[in-house]
This record gives structure tokens, sequence and C-alpha cells, in this order.
């Protein structure tokens, strides 16, 4: 009996041991080898954003859970079923979704209409969705945003986010994007044709959810993926034939700017985005090879007053950076490699190990970057590390150096080395280097 129990107790030990911690389902580490991906992206977001004046805002990862239910729609998937929620005393609290209801809140917040208008903003950071994790979707995810806020509802701005996004993806020589674009129309034209969608579909054998969305949200009907809806898109009413006047040249505005700055794009008149805020234009850019959309946006002209502001217009874009991190890996896009330090640091006994970080202070002071293995004691396993890397110069610093107040400069592809006085090794380094 006592043999058998410490058998098993061995077994779930060694079970849990072998597994360990792992990250949550649907978040995950960014490695350092992944890292040169997220500087190149950070980078062209912050270039874009200097040349195209947008300033960057930060908010709380965690918001009210009221803000996105409000604002972002109680009747959407990520409202419904995918927010992670807190408790905080008598506050729900959730960690957010999406970045633009908390923008707005922002905006609101802190007084920005009365800023110059429109405020242009943009943010990079992790959001949160409890969705069914699978290729480029993700309960972790960072997007970045832009967002233009004010100035009336000018079509211009929402020609200005589909470029700003699109230039993003082509500075990561991200190639045939494919801008998917469409209009869905404003509180006049559209319930009018929510009205003619809803007696389209009234009869039609549509799947559990559309026969819900039905009476919930009719237009997300259109982005239905089962296939038994598949085929009774194809004759479904389109929106473009039920626009306002006003919708309609705010459409084609938009259009002909693309037009003139030689953006491709195509219609489809299928897309209508799953957030509620939405209003005239949505778009999405898609990528070859790859299914999900990397940049989603368009018009949300209401939600600042849906947040107890005033009427503001707006419209932004969010950017989806796993995706396009997946399909740069994808698209096998080179990046710059991190520079190796070109000198490598070699201390030799107690004496020297104890002095070596001061050393190195020195060295950082003149902006000289160095490569160490400060742990290992051997000279050839710290030569061998040097060997490794692509350093040129080792400086090799050891018992008679601390001593003498020198060190050994050597020359790594030819071995020849020599002992330079410390209050000149800088320059000596410096020298040789060049
Ligand atoms: P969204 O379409 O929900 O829109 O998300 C924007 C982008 O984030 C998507 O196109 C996709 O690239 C990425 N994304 C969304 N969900 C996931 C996920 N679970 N895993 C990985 N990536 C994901 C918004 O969030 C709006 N706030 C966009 C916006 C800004 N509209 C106006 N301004």
């Amino acid at each position: 009996m006592f043999k058998k129990k410490t058998t098993i107790k061995k077994v779930i030990t060694r079970k849990t041991k072998k597994k360990g911690y792992q990250s949550v389902k649907g978040m995950h580490d960014v490695l350092p080898k992944d890292q040169l991906y997220w500087s190149k992206i950070r980078s062209e977001i912050s270039n874009l954003a200097e040349y195209y004046n947008f300033n960057r805002i930060d908010t709380p990862i965690v918001e009210q859970a009221e803000l996105f239910e409000k604002g972002v729609g109680e009747t959407t998937d990520i409202v419904e079923k995918q927010m992670f929620t807190l408790r905080s005393g008598r506050d729900k609290l959730v960690l957010r979704p999406e970045g633009t209801a908390a923008v707005v809140r922002a905006f609101l917040e802190h007084g920005f209409s009365h800023l110059p208008q429109p405020v242009k903003l943009y943010y990079i950071g992790p959001m949160f969705r409890k969705e069914r994790p699978q290729e480029g979707r993700f309960r972790q995810f960072h997007q970045a945003g832009f967002e233009i806020i004010g100035d009336g509802n000018d079509p211009i701005y929402d020609t200005q986010i589909i470029l700003t996004s699109y230039r993003f993806l082509e500075s990561l020589k991200i190639k045939n994007l494919d801008v998917q674009i469409n209009t869905i129309g404003c509180k006049s034209c559209r319930p009018d044709y929510r009205r003619r969608l809803v007696d389209y579909y009234r009869k039609k054998d549509i799947c559990k959810n559309c026969q819900r969305r039905l009476k919930t949200n009719p237009l997300r009907i259109l982005d239905c993926k089962e296939e038994k809806c598949q085929e009774f898109k194809k004759n479904a009413p389109i929106i473009l034939d039920y626009l306002c006047v006003v919708c309609k040249s705010q459409f084609e505005s938009v259009l002909e700017y693309l037009e003139e700055l030689d953006l491709p794009y195509s219609l489809n008149n299928h897309l209508v985005r799953g957030l509620d805020y939405y209003n005239q234009t949505v778009f999405e850019i898609f990528a070859e090879d790859f299914k999900g959309a990397l940049a989603s946006g368009g018009r949300y002209d209401y939600l600042t007053k849906m947040l107890g502001g005033k009427d503001t217009p707006a419209v932004g874009v969010a950017i989806g950076l796993e995706r396009v991190i997946m399909v740069m890996k994808k698209n096998k896009v080179k990046l710059p490699a991190k520079q190796k330090p070109k000198v490598f640091f070699i201390h030799v006994g107690s004496l020297a190990k104890k002095k070596s970080l001061s050393l190195i202070e020195e060295l950082k002071k003149s902006g000289i970057k160095i490569g160490e293995a400060l742990g290992k004691g051997s000279l050839q396993a710290q030569l061998r590390q040097a060997d490794k890397g692509e350093a040129l110069l080792a400086l090799i610093f050891g018992q008679k150096e601390a001593f003498e107040k020198s060190i050994i400069i050597r020359d790594l592809a030819t071995g020849s080395q020599e002992s330079v006085l410390l209050d000149k090794f800088i320059k000596e380094i410096k020298k040789k280097l060049k």
C-alpha cells in the first residue's frame, strides 16, 4: 500500500515538473529573437505618426466595462462573449478589448474638444479578447491605432486613415495588399436598409447565430462565415442602393481621394464590421495568403456623443501587429540584424574581475559597445565566447594588468596583441576600430 502511494506521488510530481508553468491560453511571450520585428514596427509607426501629425496617447489596460458596453455595443461578440472581466468593489472592470472607445473616453475626460480640431492620436499596446485561439487570433494581441477626432466628417480624413495604414504595411515590405471598402450609411439611411435586409432574410434558412442576429444586429448576417448562409448573400440587398444623398457623396469622395492617390481598393458590399460604433466608411486591409484582416477601421461619428460628449465626427484604424509579423515571416521580409559588439572584454583573476564593471562603465561612457562573459572564469571559455560573436578586438584584463593599470588589446583576426596603459586604452581602441 505504502509503495503504491509513493509511486503515484512520484508520477504526479514528474508530470507537473515536465509540464511546468506555461503562458495563459492564447497569450504569448515575445522572445528576444522576435524583438527585431517589434522594434521595426514601433519605429515605422512613430515615423508615420510624426509625418502625418499624430500624437501618441497611452490609455490604461483596465477600463470600466460600461465604456465598451456603450461604445462597442451590447450585442457585439466582443461585449457578449469576449471581455475579460475583473471586479473591484462595486466596479465592473475589463481588460480593454480594443483602443478606440478608450481613446474617445480620454478625449472627453481631458477636454480635448477645446484643442484645435481635429485631434490626431495614435497608440500601440496590448488588447484582450476571450476568443478561441487559432491562426492569427489570440487572447492577448497588440494593436497600433490611428484616430482622427473632430473637425466635421470630411472624407479626406477617411482616406488619410486608409493611407496611413497602407503606408505602414508597405513600409514593412508587405506586398499585394488588398484594401476592401464599404459604407454602412448613417442613422437616417441605415434603418431603411436594415428593414430590407430583415425582409430578405426572414424567410431564409439561415444558421442559428444569424437568426439571432436578425433580431439584434441584422447587418452582421452579411459577415457570417457559415457555409449555409453564403448562398443567400449573393442576392441580399446591398446598402449602396439605399444610401442617402449625404452618405453617397461622402463615399464617392473617399473613393475619389483614393483614386487620386493611386491607392488600389476593392468594393466589398458585405463588409459591415463587428463593432457597433461605425457609420459610413468601413474598410479592412488584407495581405495575400493570410486569411484575417491586418488592419480594420472606419468612421465612428456617433461614438463621442454615445459616451457623453457632444457630436464629434471621427475616423480611425487599428492594425493587428501579431498578424503583421506573421505575414512578414511568411513573406521572408529581411530586417537589418542587430549590430553586434566589435570589442569583447575578458577578465582573468579575482582582482581583475573586481575592477571589470567599472572599466566597462568607462567604455560605455565613450560609446564603445562590448561583449562579455563576466560570469565565466577561464580565459579559454571567454575567448571561445568572443569567437562566436563578431568582435574584432578582445580586451584582456588579468591580474598583472590590474596591478599595472594596463590592458591587453588583441586583434582577434591576426592574434597580434599589445599592452596599453588604462589612461590611453579608449583612444587606442577607437584608433584600431577605425
Ligand atoms: P478590430 O477589427 O476589432 O477593430 O481589430 C483591428 C485589428 O486587430 C484586426 O484587423 C486584426 O488585425 C487585429 N485583431 C483583432 N482581434 C484580434 C485577435 N483576437 N488576435 C489577433 N489580432 C486581432 C478594432 O479594434 C477597432 N478599434 C479599429 C478602429 C480604430 N476603428 C476605428 N478606429
